[in-house]
């Protein structure tokens, strides 16, 4: 890509599978997170780390100037109020980071790490703070935006294959099932550079059986949200 590559999480356990496949394809990345001590701790050396909170958007604008893309995998809060609230990050975190992004006219690809159930808003996972109606809220603002953008919806998040090594892509948020999160991290990082990953809504499983062979096939299988967005 022409431009630097700003994963917002990039510190965080999905977030750093991101940043090594962007660093390995010698990609320009920097990454957003709160914890400068983290930062040190787990950042893989040749991305450019820049503390921000995507919760106070002045803190954002320069950390966001001129990318060519954006990857959004914040973990949110769950309290009821206050702060830490779901909606602080992941919908009003969402805006901030479309609106630094864009100041300057800049139009990025923007992927969204999303979570299964979001449309589901009597999901027993939305008695914490009404997290999933936020995360819809943060995918309508991002639909909405005009940009391009691909939403990835993972199922439960684990650290292993023990779901098994074939990635499966659904739509419509229905069904349930565990992904490693370095398969999210794959399909984050097929999505930049997919042409038909824009513009589309999807969640994402492991199942048992052998990986699929191809990305861009997988994506051409999905239907778009839209009209897509060029
Ligand atoms: N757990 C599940 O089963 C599940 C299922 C579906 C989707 N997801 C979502 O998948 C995504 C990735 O998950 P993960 O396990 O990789 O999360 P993680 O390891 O907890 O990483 C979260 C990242 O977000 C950053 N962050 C948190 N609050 C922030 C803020 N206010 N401003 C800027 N950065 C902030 C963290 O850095 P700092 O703390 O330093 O700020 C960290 O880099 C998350 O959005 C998660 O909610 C999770």
């Amino acid at each position: 890509m022409d431009n630097p590559v700003v994963v917002v999480g990039g510190t965080g356990r999905v977030g750093r599978f991101i940043v090594q496949g962007l660093l390995e394809r010698r990609e320009s990345v920097r990454v957003i997170g709160r914890s400068a001590h983290r930062a040190r701790r787990e950042l893989a050396p040749g991305a450019v780390f820049r503390q921000a909170d995507v919760r106070a958007p002045q803190t954002l604008g320069g950390a966001l100037a001129g990318c060519s893309a954006v990857v959004y995998g914040v973990e949110p809060g769950t309290e009821q109020s206050g702060p830490d609230r779901p909606e602080t990050t992941l919908c009003h975190g969402v805006r901030n980071v479309l609106k630094a992004a864009t100041a300057d006219g800049n139009r990025p690809h923007v992927v969204l790490i999303s979570q299964l159930h979001a449309t589901h808003q009597g999901h027993p996972l939305n008695a914490y703070g009404r997290l999933l109606s936020w995360r819809f809220a943060g995918e309508e603002a991002l639909r909405e935006s005009g940009l391009p953008y691909t939403v990835v919806r993972p199922g439960w998040l684990i650290d292993d294959r023990s779901a098994g090594h074939r990635v499966r892509l659904h739509q419509g948020d229905q069904g349930t099932g565990q992904v490693a999160r370095r398969d999210v991290a794959e399909a984050c990082l097929q999505a930049l550079y997919t042409p038909a990953a824009r513009g589309v809504t999807f969640e994402i499983f492991n199942e048992p059986g052998v990986p699929f062979p191809s990305w861009s096939e997988a994506y051409g299988s999905l239907a778009w949200d839209r009209t897509p967005v060029a």
